[in-house]
């Protein structure tokens, strides 16, 4: 079990790799999305019962959208069928749900779920977990710039008052970014957020990414100095 002092508050994961584990298995690319999708749920309620208090998933990037047509409609099915699913479930667990990104892009029956779960977890207060579906940093950040713009925002905008015009507002900067499947970059995630992230990238694919994993990665969080720029004396 990690220690109690230097938790991470908030994890942020970039659940990567369910087409490799898939294609290394012969099976679908399909079936690496369902089975990622079920590890989601493993992670959401480790997460929860370690004691973190925000979890944002990269679920779907803004650039995702490029994928054939075949694999988006098996990716919206599913996120379909897990939150019919699972939406009783947060709201038992005590887990608040909160989709960020470019939710009209979305098919309605999605975003209806989306609302609908958002609507049912309001008062959740054990772990927030925030969903990034049709989502990519750079275009939060546009879109903040355009509500700052909009709002009249003038001299008096700093960083903390421009946080609040992302998605995110109101949830704490991500202390650590999991990134799975050996790939290195962020991938337009949560650009703003992850300015003094630790990060922690692991050859696994998403679909066995266990909790030993994530306890591991916890761990390996703690061991580390964040100066943000500070000079420690
Ligand atoms: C992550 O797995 C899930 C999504 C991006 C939707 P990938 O589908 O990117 O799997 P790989 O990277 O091709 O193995
Ligand atoms: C990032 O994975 C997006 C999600 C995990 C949802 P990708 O597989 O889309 O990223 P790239 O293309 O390898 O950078
Ligand atoms: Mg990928």
């Amino acid at each position: 079990m990690p220690l109690k002092e230097k938790f991470p508050e908030h994890i942020g994961i970039i659940m990567d790799g369910n087409g490799r584990w898939a294609a290394s298995r012969g099976l679908p690319r399909m079936e690496g999305h369902r089975r990622g999708a079920e590890r989601a749920k493993e992670i959401i309620l480790a997460a929860k019962d370690l004691g973190v208090r925000a979890l944002t998933l990269y679920i779907f990037s803004l650039e995702n959208w490029q994928r054939p047509q075949a694999e988006i409609a098996v990716l919206m099915k599913l996120l379909e069928i897990y939150l019919q699913r699972e939406m009783y479930e947060f709201r038992k667990e005590g887990i608040r749900f909160r989709a960020i990104g470019e939710m009209w892009k979305l098919p309605k029956g999605v975003q209806r779920l989306i609302t609908e779960t958002e609507g049912l977890t309001s008062a959740c207060a054990r772990m927030d977990l925030i969903a990034a579906i049709s989502y990519s940093g750079r275009n939060e950040i546009l879109r903040a710039v355009k509500k700052a713009i909009a709002s009249g925002a003038d001299g008096e905008l700093d960083e903390s008052r421009f946080s609040a015009f992302l998605d995110t507002a109101g949830v704490p900067e991500p202390d650590l970014i999991i990134r799975t499947s050996g790939e290195r970059r962020i991938s337009n995630f949560l650009l703003w957020q992850s300015a003094y992230a630790e990060f922690y990238f692991t050859d696994t694919f998403w679909p066995d990414f266990g909790k030993e994993e994530l306890v591991r990665a916890i761990e390996d969080y703690q061991m580390r100095e964040r100066r943000f720029g500070a000079v420690k004396l």
